[in-house]
């Protein structure tokens, strides 16, 4: 599409028209005749997020987008006048979303790294290095990031190029901090940089005493039986304690909607409509606000309905909180 006598300035590289993302974030990458526009403007559902001054024949940015479709909005400007725009949508998908676990049949995944790419590799590094391998050891990590340069760890990831803002949350996840990416992916896969599944035998490759406590409790919570444990927590960063995909409260009533009103747990011990499950200083935890988490382990427990205190039946956990 052009605005002026057919003449088109932009061409997006990256990504394809109705791509399907597992992330909260996109790259772009753009074309343009050097010279040809001296502002780029992108939108994302009708919303500014980027301005961009551009200054050469290539402008690469990331994006971040919520769950569903995002349609992006490209206008290049010269002296003011809008002189070409492209559009294109990409479908984010959430498992944590009822209405965007499944994308719609006209988007499509496309695995970046399962092609050769030589448009970016004239300036990225596309094949990973004896640094991108290097292992990490958890216990001596944390000694390095004090005594090294954040920056010279951080550059020593040919991932970093391209992925850099896959860290820029408040919390970020050891491996990533340290841009261990290989830790996880597999460079040696079919589309390449795969994880293996579940993610739970990856995760317990390091977090080792959580595998062994866990798996003795009598209960184990549905997705940590089932190994998903990324449908809770980012493997990267994110902005939540833990890395969590969301606040506890609103992760739990995600996929249990009807347990919000906190109903549920006096139905069957008190006359009342509700109990609080947020908003209320927790008694049990100083200074933390009562959440889902203050009565049910997230992981697993000995105790019945995933309690997280050491309560034999409601009653006694009642108490816990309502001594006398
Ligand atoms: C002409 C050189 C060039 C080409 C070709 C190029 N890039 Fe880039 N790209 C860069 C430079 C330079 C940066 C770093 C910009 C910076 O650090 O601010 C960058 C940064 C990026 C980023 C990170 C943007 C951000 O938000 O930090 C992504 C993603 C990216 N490139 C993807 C691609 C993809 C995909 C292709 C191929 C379609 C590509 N690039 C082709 C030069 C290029
Ligand atoms: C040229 C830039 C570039 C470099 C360098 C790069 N990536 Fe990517 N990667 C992308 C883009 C673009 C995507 C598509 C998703 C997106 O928009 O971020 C992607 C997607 C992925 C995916 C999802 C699967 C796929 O193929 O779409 C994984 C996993 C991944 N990258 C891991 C890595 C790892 C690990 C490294 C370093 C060893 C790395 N990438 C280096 C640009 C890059
Ligand atoms: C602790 C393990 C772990 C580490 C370390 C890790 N990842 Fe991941 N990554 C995962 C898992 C697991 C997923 C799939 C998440 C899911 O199930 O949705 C993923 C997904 C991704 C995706 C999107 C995949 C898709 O399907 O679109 C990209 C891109 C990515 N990782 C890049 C990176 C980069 C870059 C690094 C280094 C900073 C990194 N990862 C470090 C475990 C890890
Ligand atoms: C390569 C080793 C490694 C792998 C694999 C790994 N982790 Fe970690 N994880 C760490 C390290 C190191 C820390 C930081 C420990 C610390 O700061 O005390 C950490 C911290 C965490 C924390 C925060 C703990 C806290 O107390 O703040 C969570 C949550 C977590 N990991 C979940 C996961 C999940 C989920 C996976 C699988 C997708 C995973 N980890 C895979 C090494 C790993
Ligand atoms: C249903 C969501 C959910 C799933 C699935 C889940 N977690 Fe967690 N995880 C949490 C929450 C919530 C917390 C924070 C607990 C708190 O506030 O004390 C947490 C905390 C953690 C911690 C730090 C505290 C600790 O107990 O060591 C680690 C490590 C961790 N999770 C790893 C994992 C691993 C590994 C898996 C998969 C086997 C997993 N989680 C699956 C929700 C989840
Ligand atoms: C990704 C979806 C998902 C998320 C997020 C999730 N759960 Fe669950 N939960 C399940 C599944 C699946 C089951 C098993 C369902 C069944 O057995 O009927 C379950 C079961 C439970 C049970 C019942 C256990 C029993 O013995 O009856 C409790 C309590 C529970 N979850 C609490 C939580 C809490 C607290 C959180 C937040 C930290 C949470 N859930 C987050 C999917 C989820
Ligand atoms: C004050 C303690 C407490 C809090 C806070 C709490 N629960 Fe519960 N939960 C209980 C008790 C007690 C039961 C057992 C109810 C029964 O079996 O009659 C239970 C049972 C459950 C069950 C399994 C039975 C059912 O009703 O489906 C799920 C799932 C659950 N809770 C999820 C949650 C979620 C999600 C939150 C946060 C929104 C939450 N709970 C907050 C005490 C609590
Ligand atoms: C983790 C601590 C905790 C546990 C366990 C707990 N409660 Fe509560 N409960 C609270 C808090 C906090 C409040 C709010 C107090 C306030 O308003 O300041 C509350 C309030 C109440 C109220 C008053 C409701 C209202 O509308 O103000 C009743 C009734 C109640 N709880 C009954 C129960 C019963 C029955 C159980 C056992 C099934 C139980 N509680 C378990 C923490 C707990």
């Amino acid at each position: 599409m052009s605005a002026e006598g057919g003449r088109s300035v932009l061409t997006v590289n990256y990504p394809p028209d109705r791509t399907v993302m597992e992330l909260d974030l996109l790259s772009v990458s753009l074309g343009l005749p050097q010279g040809s526009a001296d502002m780029i403007k992108v939108r994302v559902n009708d919303e500014e997020r980027i301005s961009i001054v551009p200054d050469s024949g290539f402008e690469c940015f990331t994006v971040r987008l919520s769950p569903g479709v995002n349609a992006i909005d490209v206008t290049a400007f010269k002296k003011g006048r809008e002189i070409d725009s492209v559009e294109f949508s990409v479908f984010r998908r959430s498992d944590l979303e009822a209405a965007y676990q499944k994308a719609p049949a006209d988007f499509q995944k496309d695995y970046f790294h399962s092609k050769k790419r030589k448009e970016c590799a004239e300036c990225h590094v596309l094949v990973p290095t004896d640094a991108d391998k290097k292992p990490v050891n958890p216990a001596s990590f944390k000694a390095a990031l004090q005594e090294g340069d954040k920056q010279a760890i951080a550059s020593s990831s040919t991932c970093y190029s391209c992925h850099s803002k896959i860290t820029s949350y408040p919390y970020v996840h050891g491996p990533a901090s340290v841009w261990s990416c290989l830790s996880c992916h597999d460079a040696e896969t079919e589309p390449m940089y795969m994880v293996k599944k579940p993610d739970a035998e990856v995760c317990f490759s390091c977090h080792v005493e959580q595998g062994r406590d866990w798996g003795a409790k009598k209960f184990i919570h549905g997705p940590v039986n089932t190994g998903k444990c990324a449908i809770c927590h980012s493997p990267h960063a994110s902005d939540n304690p833990f890395n969590l995909l969301k606040p506890t409260w609103f992760l739990c009533t995600s996929c249990h909607q009807k347990n919000a009103s906190g109903r549920h747990i006096i139905a069957g011990y008190v006359y009342g409509d509700s109990h609080p499950t947020r908003g209320k200083p927790d008694p049990l935890r100083n200074g933390k606000e009562l959440t889902c988490a203050s009565c049910h382990n997230p992981h697993a427990s000995d105790y019945p309905r995933l309690w997280a205190l050491s309560a034999g039946s409601a009653f006694e956990l009642c108490q816990m909180c309502h001594q006398k």
